[in-house]
């Protein structure tokens, strides 16, 4: 087999057969396909597309490109949960915590941030001596004790999508829906749980721009992952705003201590809750309503708190740091509105961006991190303002980084003299078992 009658035959609108995507995934693990080849066929796939058949035998070859996680000395039902990426999004904090003191065993392997997008390792490393980088042994200990564990991928866990997702990364070829799915879901099959709560995040923040496109991600993932013995649910939700109101790794885990307190803005509580009640449907059964009214009982009880706490103890981390502000970065601009009226808009990928040119995210994979840069957001869409009045603080490292990042936030925002349409956060939700 060779690699050019394959990158042809898929720059031509063929169906590759499963021998031909087996043949690409070895090539990918094994280091004998070049990067060139592999540039070349997920620019054919980017834009030809893949038939479900083919999306689906690619999940399952990158799956199987490296050991798959064994939990089976834990007992049960194991309950993981994926975003696709957003701005803001640090639901991971909050969702698992109250799932895991609804009785859920939930050990999750979390990413780190790429492009405009954030990952929850990255964020947890905001929490003073948390460690995201254990052992098989102290990831099955923390979940027996505290019913969650959130760590690194290791270094073994699915190569494929290891290499093939930072190739996408460097030829624009991540927003392409067979290569989210069988990225997403090859993690998801890799993981060793049985169950899967998807967000998949639609609007100006998210890989999928729009509503009929985050939906058939959805139910992609979503018959891929049934294939595969899984029980799926997802979510479909708005990125068309950032979630919550900080964005960056310090200050986001401080917003999500918050909400783990019953504070915090509404949006993060809401999605917060409807995604770990999903995660209680998926492992013990019962109508949305009681599992999100149980949900709603571990966060308001302060258990999900607790829950964190005891896990961040256990991963060696300073729990005491979760009950205080967290340090940011010391050079500070407030950004002004330019005039009176409605925020009506945000560019929110734009938001994300601004934020990693302030150093709160990478724009090349070993490009180090600010924790304590972000952005505290003070006017959302909806909000009328006046000229002057602030719309957002903006923290980095260093004062030359503030300009640049103000001028893309600023870009990024729309007014206009009436309020715009409320939008819903959730949209829709797909399967549920
Ligand atoms: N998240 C992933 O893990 N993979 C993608 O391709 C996109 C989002």
């Amino acid at each position: 087999m060779r690699m050019e009658e394959i990158i042809r035959k898929k720059r031509d609108g063929g169906v590759l057969s499963p021998e031909e995507i087996d043949f690409v995934v070895r090539g990918t693990a094994d280091g004998s396909a070049p990067d060139y080849q592999l540039s070349a066929l997920l620019m054919a796939i980017w834009f030809q597309g893949m038939k479900p058949e083919e999306t689906a035998r690619l999940t399952l070859a990158m799956a199987d490109s490296g050991p798959r996680a064994d939990l089976s000395s834990l007992p049960g039902i194991k309950i993981d949960k994926h975003s696709t990426g957003g701005v803001g999004d640090k639901t991971t904090l909050v969702a698992v915590p109250i799932a895991a003191a609804c009785g859920v065993l939930c050990p999750k392997m979390s990413g780190r941030g790429l492009g405009h997008t954030g990952g929850t390792a990255d964020k947890l490393e905001a929490i003073p001596g948390f460690r995201t980088s254990l052992t098989e042994a102290e990831f099955l200990d923390t979940v027996r004790k505290t019913g969650m564990s959130l760590m690194t991928q290791t270094g073994e866990a699915v190569p494929a999508d290891k290499r093939l997702y930072a190739l996408r990364d460097v030829t624009a070829t991540v927003d392409s829906l067979p290569l989210i799915a069988a990225s997403v879901m090859s993690k998801k099959i890799a993981s060793g749980c049985g169950g899967v709560v998807l967000d998949v995040k639609a609007g100006s923040g998210a890989f999928m721009k729009t509503f009929a496109d985050a939906e058939a991600l959805a139910r992609e993932m979503t018959a891929i992952g049934r294939a595969a013995g899984l029980r799926v649910s997802a979510l479909i939700t708005n990125m068309d705003r950032p979630l919550g109101k900080a964005v960056g790794n310090a200050i986001e885990v401080e917003e999500a201590m918050e909400a783990l307190r019953g504070g915090g803005p509404a949006d993060l509580r809401e999605l917060s809750l409807a995604l770990a009640a999903e995660m209680v449907r998926l492992a013990k059964g019962g109508t949305a309503e009681e599992c999100l009214a149980r949900a709603g009982r571990a966060l308001d009880s302060g258990a999900a708190f607790e829950t964190f706490g005891r896990m961040v103890e256990c991963q060696g981390g300073d729990r005491r740091a979760l009950e205080r502000p967290f340090p940011l970065s010391t050079c500070r601009l407030e950004l002004k509105a330019p005039r009176d009226g409605f925020l009506t808009r945000m560019e929110t990928g734009e938001i994300g961006t601004a934020a990693v040119l302030l150093g709160a995210g990478r724009s090349r994979k070993d490009d180090p991190l600010d924790l304590g840069a972000g952005i505290r957001i003070l006017a959302r869409p909806g909000d009328r303002v006046k000229e002057g009045q602030p719309l957002a603080e903006l923290f980095a490292a260093q004062e030359e980084l503030l300009e640049p990042a103000a001028a893309r936030y600023l870009a990024a925002l729309s007014f206009g003299e009436a309020a715009p349409e409320p939008q819903p956060l959730i949209w829709a939700r797909t399967g549920g078992d």
